[in-house]
C-alpha cells in the first residue's frame, strides 16, 4: 500500500475546517485542506457572518443618522444612501479576511487542494483531478441553505441569505420567510435603509431556541422598529410575475389563505448539512436523517480515521462552534486531548439591540430541578441610559440549592460582547454570587450582569 500523502486532509475550509488544518499543521501534522470554493473562509467569512456584519454595522450608522439617534446627541446630518458603496465595504472585508486566511495557510504550510472532493475510500479522496491518501480526515463541509418545497430561489426576488446579502437597491416590501437568525439580521439591514419588512414565522414566536422572556421582548423590540410580524403563519406558494413575488399565506394550525405583494422575499428557514455528492458511502459512512454525520465526543466519527466538526454535525450552526471543534479535533489527532464544552456555547443575534444568550433557558433549566432567577433591565443601568440605548435586560437563571449559574439571557445593544463573560463564568463553575461579588467597572452595560446576579437572591441596588 502506497504511503499516505497527507497525516491529515481536511475536507472544507469554513471556520472549523481552516482553523482544524491550522492547529494540526503547528501540531507537526503535514496537513492538506480541500476547498471548491474560489476563496477560503468557507459560509461564514464569504456568505455568512463577515458579509452580514459588515452590511448589519454599516445600516446601524445609516440608521442613528436617518432615524434621529444621532440628533438626540447633538449631531444633525441628513444622511444619503450609497447602496454601491456600502456593498464595497462589505466586499473589501470580505476580500480581506478570506486573503488573510490564505496567508495563514501558507504560512502554517497547509496545502490547499482546490476543487471538489468525494471518498474513493475511507483513506482516499479525489479533490478535482487529484487522488490523495491521508492517515486522517475531518469532513468539515458545513451547510447550505434549507429549500422551502414549492418556492424557487433565484436569488434576485427570490432570494437566500446570499442573495439577501447583494441586492442591488432597496426592496419597497421585504417579506422574510423565517423568524430565526438570518431573517431578523438581514431583515433589519434592510428595513435601517428603508424597506418595509414583513416577516413570516411558522411558530407562534421568534427566535426558537432562546429564552421565551427574549423572544417576547425581542419581538416587541423589532415591532417597535417597524417590522410587521406573521406569527403562526404558513407559507403556502410563491409566484414572481413582473419583478414582483406574490406569496400565499395561511394560518400554520389551518384557516382562511391571504396573498402578500413583495418586491423581494427572502427565504430563512434553517441551513441543512453539506453531505451530498462527498459519496460517504465510499468510505463507509452515513448520514442520519437529519442529514447530519454523527460523532462521539472527540469527533471520531463511525469509521476510523474520519472525523467530523462543524455545522456538519449535530449541535448549534455555529462558527465559533465549528472553530473550537476545528481546534479540538486537530488536537485530538495529534494524540492531545481535545474538548468542547457543548453546555456553553454562546448564541447571538447580531440586531439593534443584540440578543444573546448561553446555557440552559428557563423552560429547559426547570425541566432539570428548581431555579432562581435575576432579572435587571438595561433602562436602569447607567451607560445604557446615557447612551440612549434603554431596550432590553439581563436574565441570570441559577440552580435553586446550589447557585450555580445555568443560563444567561440578554438583550442589550453589545449583548455579544457581554454574553462572553458569562460563558467564562459558566465555564468555571460560578455561582450567581460570584458574578454579583465581582467588581465591574462603572459605567458599562455589563454592571446589567453583576446588577441580574444580585437580583438572584433579591438584591441589586438600581432597581
Ligand atoms: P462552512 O463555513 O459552511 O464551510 C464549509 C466549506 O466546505 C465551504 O466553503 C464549502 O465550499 C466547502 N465544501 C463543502 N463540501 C465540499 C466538498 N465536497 N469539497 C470541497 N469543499 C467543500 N455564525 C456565527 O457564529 N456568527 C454569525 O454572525 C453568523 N452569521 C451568519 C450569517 C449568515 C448569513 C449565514 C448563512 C450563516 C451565519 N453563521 C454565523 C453561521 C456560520 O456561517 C456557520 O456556522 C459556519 O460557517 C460553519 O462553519 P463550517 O466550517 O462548519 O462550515
Ligand atoms: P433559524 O433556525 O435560526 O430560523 C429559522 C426560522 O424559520 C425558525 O424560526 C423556524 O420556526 C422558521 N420556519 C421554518 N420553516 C418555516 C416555514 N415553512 N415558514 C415560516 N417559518 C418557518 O435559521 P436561519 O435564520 O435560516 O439561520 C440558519 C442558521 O445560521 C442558524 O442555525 C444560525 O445558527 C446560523 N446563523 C447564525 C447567526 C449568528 O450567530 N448571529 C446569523 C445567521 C445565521
Amino acid at each position: 500500500m502506497a504511503e499516505y500523502d497527507f497525516d491529515v486532509l481536511v475536507i472544507g475550509a469554513g471556520p472549523g475546517g481552516y482553523v482544524a488544518a491550522i492547529r494540526a499543521a503547528q501540531l507537526g501534522l503535514k496537513t492538506a485542506c480541500a476547498e471548491s470554493r474560489d476563496t477560503l473562509g468557507g459560509t461564514c467569512l464569504n456568505v455568512g457572518c463577515i458579509p452580514s456584519k459588515a452590511l448589519l454595522h454599516a445600516s446601524e450608522y445609516y440608521e442613528a443618522a436617518a432615524g434621529g439617534a444621532m440628533a438626540k446627541m447633538g449631531i444633525k446630518v441628513t444622511p444619503e444612501l450609497d447602496l454601491e458603496a456600502m456593498h464595497g465595504q462589505r466586499k473589501d472585508a470580505v476580500k480581506g479576511l478570506t486573503g488573510g486566511i490564505e496567508f495563514l495557510f501558507k504560512k502554517n504550510k497547509v496545502e490547499w487542494l482546490k476543487g471538489h472532493a468525494s471518498f474513493e475510500s475511507g483513506d482516499t479522496v479525489k479533490v478535482g483531478d487529484r487522488t490523495v491518501r491521508a492517515k486522517n480526515i475531518v469532513i468539515a463541509t458545513g451547510s447550505s441553505v434549507t429549500p422551502l418545497p414549492g418556492v424557487e430561489i433565484d436569488e434576485k426576488i427570490v432570494v437566500s441569505s446570499t442573495g439577501a446579502l447583494e441586492l442591488e437597491k432597496v426592496p419597497q416590501h421585504l417579506v422574510v420567510i423565517g423568524g430565526g437568525v438570518i431573517g431578523l439580521e438581514l431583515g433589519s439591514v434592510w428595513r435601517r435603509v428603508g424597506a418595509k419588512v414583513t416577516c413570516v414565522e411558522f411558530l407562534d414566536q421568534i427566535l426558537p431556541g432562546f429564552d421565551d422572556d427574549v423572544r417576547k421582548e425581542a419581538n416587541k423590540i423589532f415591532k417597535k422598529q417597524g417590522v410587521e410580524f406573521k406569527l403562526g403563519t404558513k407559507v403556502t406558494g410563491v409566484k414572481v410575475d413582473g419583478g414582483k413575488a406574490r406569496l400565499t399565506v395561511e394560518p400554520a394550525k389551518g384557516g382562511a389563505a391571504e396573498t402578500i405583494e413583495a418586491d423581494a422575499v427572502l427565504v430563512s428557514i434553517g441551513r441543512r448539512p453539506n453531505t451530498e455528492g462527498l459519496a460517504l458511502d465510499k468510505a463507509g459512512l452515513q448520514a442520519n436523517q437529519r442529514g447530519q454525520i454523527e460523532t462521539d465526543h472527540d469527533f471520531r466519527t463511525s469509521v476510523k480515521g474520519i472525523w467530523a466538526i462543524g455545522d456538519v454535525i449535530p449541535g448549534p450552526m455555529l462558527a465559533h462552534k465549528a472553530e473550537d471543534e476545528g481546534i479540538a479535533v486537530a488536537e485530538n489527532i495529534a494524540g492531545l486531548t481535545g474538548i468542547v464544552n457543548h453546555d456553553v456555547i454562546p448564541s447571538v443575534v447580531y440586531t439593534m439591540p443584540e440578543i444573546a444568550g448561553v446555557g440552559l433557558t428557563e423552560a429547559q433549566a426547570k425541566e432539570h430541578g428548581e431555579v432562581k432567577v435575576g432579572k435587571f433591565p438595561m433602562l436602569a443601568n447607567s451607560r445604557a441610559k446615557t447612551n440612549h440605548e434603554p431596550d432590553g435586560f439581563v436574565k441570570v437563571i441559577a440552580d435553586a440549592k446550589t447557585d450555580r449559574v445555568l443560563g444567561v439571557w440578554m438583550i442589550a445593544s453589545v449583548a455579544g460582547t457581554m454574553i462572553a463573560q458569562a460563558a467564562q463564568a459558566m465555564e468555571f463553575g460560578a455561582t450567581s454570587e460570584d458574578i454579583a461579588y465581582t467588581c465591574h467597572a462603572h459605567p458599562t452595560h455589563s454592571e446589567a450582569l453583576k446588577e441580574a446576579a444580585m437580583a438572584v437572591t433579591g438584591k441589586p441596588i438600581h432597581i
